[in-house]
């Protein structure tokens, strides 16, 4: 992995937070986006004060531009990690429009313009790795718009796979399982119900996150 260099967008998030970590330890060159800025300068330090840029999902502009900005602050870019997302819990008729505007924004809206962002800076063989979430293949009651994201965001995915694979770029679809963490109570909107206890985050992220990019990085 060393020399491989990477953009980890959600870098204060766990998920984001253990990939760069793990990878940083690697010998990647690492830089950083995420939303609260005073967490990733503090998370930047610790990671050998690596390039860092916060962002809004909101402004869709700002999170397509950070793969150009990895690309320049890098000296190239052959790897994409996206993990962001915040969950959201509560019957169809019980969530505001506001609610439902933020749960598609930040889980699809915001992953998808980091993507398109991406594609024309990355180098070939090239790989993209976005969280999406179980939930696509088992959906349940009371995740009605949290659901609806995640699963537009995977069928995006899955045709920009078919689209980036003869240019030897690889987009990955990590349906990643319940994970220990707290990512549910951090809902922006109702309650999670009782989940049963979630997988290890670190062997989680080793095994879903790292091993498609070491894999990719094995074929360059
Ligand atoms: N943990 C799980 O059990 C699990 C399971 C399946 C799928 N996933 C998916 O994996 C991804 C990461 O999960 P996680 O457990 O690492 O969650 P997390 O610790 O809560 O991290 C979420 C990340 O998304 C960012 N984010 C949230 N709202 C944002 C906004 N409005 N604008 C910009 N960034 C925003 C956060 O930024 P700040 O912290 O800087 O605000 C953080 O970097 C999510 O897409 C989630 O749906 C998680």
């Amino acid at each position: 992995m060393a020399g491989e260099k990477v953009l980890v967008v959600g870098a204060t998030g766990m998920i984001g937070g253990l990939a760069t970590q793990l990878m940083v330890g690697r010998g990647r060159s690492v830089a950083v986006a995420g939303r609260d800025a005073r967490e990733l300068a503090e998370r930047s330090s610790r990671w050998g004060n690596c390039p860092h840029r916060s962002f809004d999902a909101y402004d869709l502009e700002g999170g397509a531009a950070l793969a150009p900005w990895a690309a320049r602050a890098l000296g190239g870019l052959d790897t994409v990690v996206v993990a962001v997302g915040v969950a959201g819990f509560g019957r169809a008729e019980e969530v505001t429009e506001a609610a439902a505007e933020h749960l598609m924004t930040v889980n699809a809206l915001a992953p998808m313009a980091v993507v398109r962002g991406a594609l024309p800076v990355l180098e070939p063989p090239g790989v993209v790795v976005v969280v999406t979430g179980a939930i696509v293949d088992r959906p349940m009651r009371a995740t009605a718009d949290y659901t609806a994201a995640k699963t537009a965001l995977a069928a995006w995915l899955g045709v920009v796979e078919r689209e980036q694979r003869d240019r030897g770029i690889s987009v990955v679809d990590v349906r990643m399982p319940h994970l220990e963490g707290g990512f549910a109570d951090r809902a922006c909107v109702g309650s999670p119900p009782r989940l049963p206890r979630g997988a290890d985050a670190a062997e989680a992220v080793e095994r879903y996150v790292i091993a498609p990019i070491t894999a990719g990085a094995q074929a360059r």
